[in-house]
């Protein structure tokens, strides 16, 4: 296992590229599975999801070629409709392969994936929803078992805009029989991207990015080349990067119109940010302001730089409340962020931020991925040492992390612990 050491207190400055979205290339593998040709992606982040991702669509008997510019999944040859136990187990976005599985085998055996550490991550919308277009699903061993005689097309009404459950549905509905109509969709950036591939592929998509997205089935999809869109949650976290240690970043290659609440709330917290087509500048102020932040679906402030937010929070001048009305279970972090100095204090949903912390270095832990990432900007920006353990969950979502902060001045190494990985660290 490896862990990180900071020496904090250093002003993060200058320019960083932002990779391709980890949770738009991950569906887009898995939509390849709806195709017997070969397609290409570009702009996939190297991340231990994707090659989790790669090793899942090989079970099923896909091949996968990773190369340092794209990744090519050729899915013509014969197909299981069963998936590994111990992928499904590593990464919770293996269940995106039960739409195309099943659109194009008329079944699938999928392991459920459990809970992690941010919820128990219930499935219910994909099931309900997958149901509604005429599968029959039945959960036996640990196992989801889906099948069907012939999806046909239907209006469905999400309970709750999933993101996962949007992605499964569209999916499976391209192959179904007819029209289906997905109401209270998620709306995310993803959403479009992985309709815009789908399309590519000879879909009939419209209203991806709404709260409603007609697909009109088809016979056959064939193979498609896309390039994946800029990761926003890569791209807000450096850009609280630069807050929290007092820099000044330019990050290249991401889309401010995917972050929109998000910036207008830093912008209320007190950093300069300038925006263009491709590239978000971010600038640290003299001091915050405290700010209450409540996360909600696209489009509104990502649950996925909550943990990260709260670190600026710590710094900033008054309380901050924040609610995290995404995950059942999302400020797992706050006893090791308060290990550094911080003073959080949580309720059920609502965590009570006291400002002007003086972060000082210490020895925590990551509990999942972006508190993880949270971490290490508390390390930067806490004066002396620290060390941040379990960075494998950082190591899932976010590309050559620390190569990314050493260009930015960041004092940071990856280190090896000499422990063993855990069997199954809990993912999400
Ligand atoms: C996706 O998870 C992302 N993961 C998450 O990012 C992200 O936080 C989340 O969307 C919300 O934006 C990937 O795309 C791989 P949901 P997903 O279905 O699809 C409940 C990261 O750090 N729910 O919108 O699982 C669920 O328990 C990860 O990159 C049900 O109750 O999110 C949660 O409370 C973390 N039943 C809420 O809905 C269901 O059938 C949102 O889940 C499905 C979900």
């Amino acid at each position: 296992m490896f862990k990180y050491q900071i020496t904090g207190g250093v002003p993060l400055a200058g320019t960083v590229r932002v990779s391709g979205a980890k949770n738009s290339a991950l569906k887009l593998m898995a939509a390849s599975l709806l195709t017997t040709g070969k397609s290409v992606l570009y702009n996939v982040p190297l991340i231990n999801d994707v090659y989790t991702m790669a090793d899942v669509l090989r079970a099923i008997g896909a091949t996968v070629i990773i190369t340092p510019d794209r990744v090519e999944i050729d899915s013509s040859g014969e197909l299981s409709h069963t998936t590994p136990y111990e992928l499904v187990r590593k990464m919770r976005a293996s269940i995106t392969v039960m739409g195309p599985l099943l659109a194009r085998l008329h079944r699938a055996r999928v392991a459920m994936p459990g809970g992690c550490n941010i919820g128990p991550r219930k499935l219910d919308f994909h099931f309900n929803g997958l149901e509604k277009l005429g599968a029959r699903i039945h959960a036996d061993h640990g196992f989801i078992n889906v099948a069907t005689n012939g999806l046909t097309g239907d209006v469905i009404s999400l309970d709750y805009p999933s993101v996962g459950a949007t992605e499964n549905l569209m999916m499976a509905a391209c192959l179904a029989r007819g029209r289906t109509v997905i109401e209270s969709a998620a709306r995310e950036p993803e959403m479009i991207d992985l309709a815009k591939f789908l399309t590519s592929m000879g879909a009939s998509i419209s209203g991806a990015g709404t709260e409603t997205i007609v697909i009109d089935g088809v016979d056959e999809l064939h193979s498609a080349t896309h390039t994946v869109i800029p990761d926003r949650i890569e791209a807000g976290t450096f850009m609280l990067a630069a807050a929290v240690t007092g820099g000044d970043i330019e990050i290249e290659g991401a889309n401010p119109r995917h972050l929109e609440i998000f910036i207008s709330k830093m912008r209320a917290i007190g950093a300069a940010i300038d925006e263009r087509d491709d590239r978000i500048h971010c600038r640290a102020a003299e001091a915050y302001h405290g700010t209450d932040i409540a996360t909600l679906p696209y489009p509104g402030f990502p649950t996925d730089l909550q943990a990260p937010a709260i670190v600026l929070l710590s710094l900033a001048q008054g309380h901050s409340i924040v609610t995290e009305n995404v995950f059942e279970n999302r400020f797992g972090f706050v006893d090791e962020l308060n290990r550094l100095g911080a003073d959080v204090r949580t309720s059920g949903h609502h965590a009570v931020v006291h400002g002007q912390s003086r972060l000082e270095g210490a020895i925590v832990e990551a509990p999942d991925l972006r508190a993880g990432a949270a971490l290490v900007l508390a390390g930067l920006a806490a004066s002396g040492e620290s060390e941040v353990r379990r960075i494998g969950h950082i190591d899932r979502g976010y590309e050559n992390f620390e190569q990314k902060l050493q260009v930015l001045g960041a004092d940071i190494k990856r280190v090896e612990t000499g422990d063993l990985a855990p069997s199954a660290a809990p993912f999400n």
